[in-house]
């Protein structure tokens, strides 16, 4: 069965074709690429699992690979697939449906109507240009630009996908409810959460799942290890669900005991505290980097109220002195695969309040982004000579000794961006 009903592919394959009048001239055309399986390293026949390039999914729904929708204005859209062959059929299961005209054609295709510029995006193999001539390149960023910006814009269809996502995902965080405790490994965890959505129709996981316990906690990507989770211990769970592509991205942090020592219960009601506040930013026009500097505020005047931080909040922020305690930017655009399209704007992010934002835009109707504010206790950056001059009249160096083995709290959630307050796709997972 097809993954998108064939009116949304029409409609976003609509609004493309819109998008570019203005950009493509009457003699040019975009191909949109799928892309080539990758081949293993030595392997021979081997290859990496496909994975079909998102604009060009997304705007054909195809999932197969050497696929390319080519456009012109007098034309409009094409397709051009490489249906499956007996072999793929009978070694691989092959079975999507595809239709349009064999990829073999396309070569010919192009040469009988000589286009002045032939534009390429999606999944370009090493050998392809994007362009037939350096002429274009204003017109390609343009049009990498107006693609894009569509891209970002979540369809009603995509949010139900991620609301399904959502429900899997629940049913892993569920499971790890009543299987966390003291003995457990971090790579125990990992696998009764993938196996339970997995259970559940998950396809698989749209990243690395991560597991930190006690300080592993601070490990911003930490990879699960055999350590077993102690009494005391924090364990913060940043993972996933995906179906055909399409994900989310959910953090929790629950505490070893089942109860919440008093100094975890303060990091992790004051990262709360951010989220909440960082969510109501969340409308149609803000910057993205006010989002993460509203949630950097919070982070800030509630280390200043545990005696951890001092002096002058803005400084604290303008300074990145709060980035030895909150090192990462708020969030990303998320939904088709964990990192949605935010480029190519953001190819060189300033750095806001010490970190390194992965977005950087204004937020509009229907954009899926993550809000992820995190305080963690990392051994590498309180260690640092460098940071513990910096930052002296700022940070209580003394104090946060005190808290070194706390390791850290991160709470995520996906939120819809509305002409209202956002919506929280990801609700249906239960905080502490
Ligand atoms: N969930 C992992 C990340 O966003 O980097
Ligand atoms: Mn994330």
């Amino acid at each position: 069965m097809a993954i998108f009903p064939k009116e949304v592919i029409q409609k976003r394959q609509k609004n493309v074709a819109e998008a570019l009048s203005d950009v493509l001239k009457n003699d040019e055309c975009l191909l949109v690429l799928s892309g080539l399986p990758i081949g293993k390293p030595g392997g021979l026949d081997q290859t990496y699992d496909f994975l079909p390039h998102p604009t060009y999914y997304w705007l054909t729904g195809f999932r197969s690979a050497r696929g390319v929708a080519f456009f012109s204005k007098s034309t409009g859209w094409i397709d051009f697939v490489k249906f499956a062959t007996r072999e793929d059929k009978f070694w691989e299961g092959a079975d999507e449906e595809l239709h349009g005209r064999d990829i073999s054609e396309l070569e010919s295709f192009l040469s009988g109507q000589k286009f002045s510029q032939i534009y390429k995006i999606g999944q370009l193999a090493y050998n392809d240009s994007a362009l037939t001539s350096e002429a274009g390149k204003a017109t390609l960023e343009k049009i990498h630009l107006k693609v894009n910006a569509l891209r970002r814009v979540k369809d009603a269809h995509e949010v139900q996908m991620i609301l399904n996502i959502a429900d899997i995902a629940n049913k892993g965080y569920k499971k790890l409810q009543s299987f966390i405790r003291p003995g457990v490994t971090e790579k125990e965890i990992q696998i009764e959460f993938e196996s339970e959505i997995q259970r559940h129709g998950a396809h698989g996981m749209p990243y690395g799942t991560i597991v930190g316990s006690g300080s592993n906690a601070a490990i911003l990507h930490a990879i699960p290890t055999m350590k077993k989770v102690e009494q005391s211990d924090l364990v913060l769970i940043d993972a996933g669900a995906d179906v055909y592509d399409y994900c989310v991205d959910i953090t929790r942090v629950y505490p070893a005991s089942g109860q919440f020592s008093t100094m975890q219960k303060e990091i992790y009601d004051l990262v709360k505290q951010a989220q909440t506040k960082a969510i109501e930013k969340c409308h149609i026009g803000t910057q993205w980097h006010d989002v993460h500097r509203t949630s950097a505020r919070v982070i800030a005047e509630g280390l200043k109220a545990l005696n951890i931080m001092k002096g002058d909040t803005e400084a604290i922020l303008d300074t990145g002195a709060i980035a030895v305690f909150y090192p990462h930017g708020v969030g990303h655009l998320v939904g088709l695969r964990v990192r949605d399209v935010g480029c190519p704007e953001n190819l060189n992010p300033k750095k806001y309040c010490g970190a390194n934002l992965r977005v950087d835009l204004e937020l509009k109707e229907n954009f899926l982004i993550t809000v992820e504010p995190g305080c963690y206790f990392i051994k590498g950056l309180i260690d640092d000579a460098e940071n513990r001059t910096k930052f002296k009249d700022f940070i209580n160096w003394q104090e946060v000794e005190k808290w070194k083995g706390l390791g850290g709290v991160r709470i995520e959630d996906d939120m819809l961006i509305t002409q209202g307050p956002a919506r929280n796709l990801t609700a249906v997972v239960d905080k502490i």
